[in-house]
């Protein structure tokens, strides 16, 4: 059967930045054909620079400049020139804390702010190429926070809320930050989440920090170790309102982002200044067709790369009026955000397939009791959208009148690849449709080599892109053998595609050892050495296994040392445990418990099978290499409600 098409309304496209496929067309061949002269013309027009660059791109495989010679500043771009192009009083953020305040802040006000937190890290003697971890709550000192260092050129380093102070641990040690920029705490589902405690515990090994900051937001009772933290509030006190953008280069790192990847060690991803910046501001007009007075709302948390790209640089470099909110989705009732988008007549809404489907779940009353008609785009990112999602999302938040953009992206390409532009691509549920402006995809077999239309591939990317990573930060090796060796000289995604007759892509999910859970990305391999560090572990073999609302859920099989082990009371102590180790976002649905692990007769852990039997609870693939058969029998007769 064909797949039905949802074209753009005629309203929509005239209205649209990009109009219909011509349009697309046109912006597409020309990014192609002359792809120096396409974004030195647009990074001319959309940003402002203190030099200009000798020329626009260079390439030494597998490291790539662009603007090269150019100076700016990326905080001076996000804020600084909307003070002079009328879009002083504008709203910067419209932001909501869970517990009901609000703030309204304007360019000019986020302005007075970044200036004010850029003397305090100048005070505590931070200067260009120094960097600094921020681990905050969804307050508008987070953004704050990043732009402030920004604007010294100080390299941030944002993580996540959820993360453990082992795996914060990790990332100040391995970035050898000279500051930590934390809260006391925030507010999820009513209650408060602690962050200094974590900090403390991390900082203690950290022998490089030698500043805490910590800004007040829920107040309560948190120890300060005298010399080394200091309270936002206090020193903000004596500082100017005013703080010139400190020049940098245009490949100056902005920002280092940690995901993971197929080995236990996260990597730190080091994005750009100039080519991301401008990337990122270019997808805000082609992909969420930005005009000044849409109400913009990315959903997401700015401690992923989704709120770094599409909540911070990408919206205020564009001059955008940005929804902000802090808690959960369902608190205090699963119509949170329904009453969100109405109250500040959201225009644009961004989510992931995650949020939807479990918005299905809650029931179509929650959106009904709101007013959603300001509505006119929506977006889904982080995993593929299921064709029901997709339909669901479209009928019953966008009211069939608004088109959904599939963004296709990663840590790594710091912009949308792949994407409908609203006004142009008739839409197909669950297909990101065609690729960006300057974005070359091809679906690859094994040997690097096209494979015919229709049929799965290797997602890969065959020309360098401004937004790009530059490098994993301290590991340019692990770079080049990671994303540019499989296929010399292009950009292996590590993930499965098709291209169907129409020339859609459909992207089908990871081909490696990361695990996809509610649009975040965990490794295998960093959930198994979590794991064997407990005393009681032998052995731990991971995979994902389908999973109604976050698309999959982690589950462990763990085989045990020697010892008088309670399984279920041992299942729940070693969930805490992955918590204490990664976070709690990353604990295991469920824990499987066996006298061996399925291996290949060189003892490599056969997760294939593995997934097979959490997916099917049986094993139809080829078990020829297998070393003990009687294993698997074990394991697949074992059911999911032992943990
Ligand atoms: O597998 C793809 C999936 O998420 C991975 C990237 O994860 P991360 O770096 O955490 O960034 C997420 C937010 C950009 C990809 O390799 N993915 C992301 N968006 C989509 C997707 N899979 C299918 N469709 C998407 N729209």
């Amino acid at each position: 059967m064909a797949d039905r098409l949802y074209p753009p309304s005629e309203e929509f496209v005239r209205h649209a930045h990009v109009q219909g496929m011509e349009g697309y067309r046109a912006l597409y061949e020309r990014a192609k054909e002359q792809p120096e002269e396409f974004w030195g013309e647009l990074a001319e027009k959309e940003l402002d620079w203190f030099e200009k660059w000798s020329h626009v791109f260079e390439w030494n495989p597998p490291f790539a400049k662009w603007f090269v010679g150019a100076k700016l500043n990326a905080s001076y771009n996000c804020i600084d020139r909307h003070l002079t192009n009328g879009r002083k009083d504008k709203p910067a953020f419209l932001w909501e804390g869970e517990p009901g305040d609000q703030r309204v802040i304007t360019y000019q006000e986020l302005h007075r702010l970044v200036c004010r937190f850029a003397n305090v890290l100048k005070g505590r003697g931070l200067q260009t190429g120094d960097r600094a971890i921020i681990y905050m709550p969804m307050v508008p000192e987070l953004p704050v926070a990043m732009l402030a260092c920004a604007r010294l050129g100080v390299t941030h380093s944002v993580v996540f809320g959820g993360f453990s102070s082992e795996a914060l641990k990790a990332r100040i040690q391995d970035l050898a930050a000279a500051v930590v920029i934390t809260a006391d705490g925030g507010w999820r589902r009513g209650k408060e989440v602690r962050l200094k405690p974590a900090v403390d515990e991390a900082v203690a090994e950290c022998p490089s920090v030698k500043n805490v900051i910590v800004y007040q937001r829920t107040g309560s009772d948190i120890p300060m170790q005298d010399g080394r933290d200091h309270w936002w509030h206090e020193l903000d006190k004596d500082v100017s309102d005013d703080c010139p953008a400190v020049p940098v280069d245009s490949e100056h790192p902005l920002y280092v982002l940690y995901t993971s990847g197929t080995t236990g060690k996260p990597k730190g991803i080091q994005h750009s200044t100039g080519g991301y910046l401008l990337q990122v501001r270019m997808t805000m007009k082609w992909v969420f067709d930005l005009h000044d007075e849409d109400i913009y709302w990315c959903a997401a948390d700015v401690g992923w790369v989704t709120g770094h790209s599409y909540i911070v640089y990408g919206p205020l470099a564009a001059g955008a009026t940005s929804i902000m909110y802090e808690g959960a989705p369902d608190f205090p009732a699963p119509d949170r955000f329904w009453q969100i988008a109405a109250k500040y007549r959201a225009s644009i809404f961004y989510t992931s397939p995650t949020a939807i489907r479990a918005f299905i779940k809650h029931g179509d009353q929650w959106p009904a009791k709101h007013d959603l008609s300001s509505l006119r785009l929506l977006g889904s990112v982080g995993e593929p959208i299921n064709p029901s999602a997709w339909e669901w999302y479209h009928k019953t938040i966008g009211g069939e009148r608004c088109p959904i953009v599939d963004t296709w992206w990663q840590t790594e390409t710091g912009s949308i690849m792949i994407s409908p532009m609203p006004g142009a691509a008739p839409l197909k549920p669950g297909s990101g449709t065609f690729p960006m402006p300057g974005i070359l995809p091809e679906i690859v077999d094994l040997e690097g080599n096209p494979v015919e239309q229709g049929r799965e591939g290797f997602l890969i990317l065959k020309r360098p892109w401004p937004s790009m990573l530059r490098t994993i930060w301290g590991d340019p090796k692990r770079y080049a053998d990671q994303y540019w060796s499989r296929v010399p000289g292009c950009y292996f995604t590590g993930d499965a595609a098709r291209q169907d007759a129409d020339g859609y892509i459909w992207v089908l999910g990871r081909v490696d050892d990361v695990m996809n859970v509610s649009g975040h990305r965990l490794s295998t391999m960093e959930l198994e050495s979590a794991l064997v560090r407990h005393p009681a572990v032998a052995e731990a073999a991971v995979v994902g296994k389908p999973h109604e609302i976050t698309g999959q859920a982690v589950v462990a099989f763990v085989t045990l040392k020697q010892g008088d082990w309670k399984p279920e009371e041992l299942a729940e102590d070693l969930r805490k445990w992955v918590a204490k180790e990664i976070g709690s976002f990353a604990k295991p649905e469920s824990i499987r418990f066996s006298d061996g692990l399925p291996k290949t007769r060189s003892g490599k852990i056969m997760r294939r099978l593995l997934r097979e039997i959490v997916t099917n609870n049986t094993v139809a693939g080829d078990v020829t290499t297998l070393e003990d058969l009687g294993v698997l029998t074990t394991l697949a007769a074992q059911h999911d409600d032992e943990a």
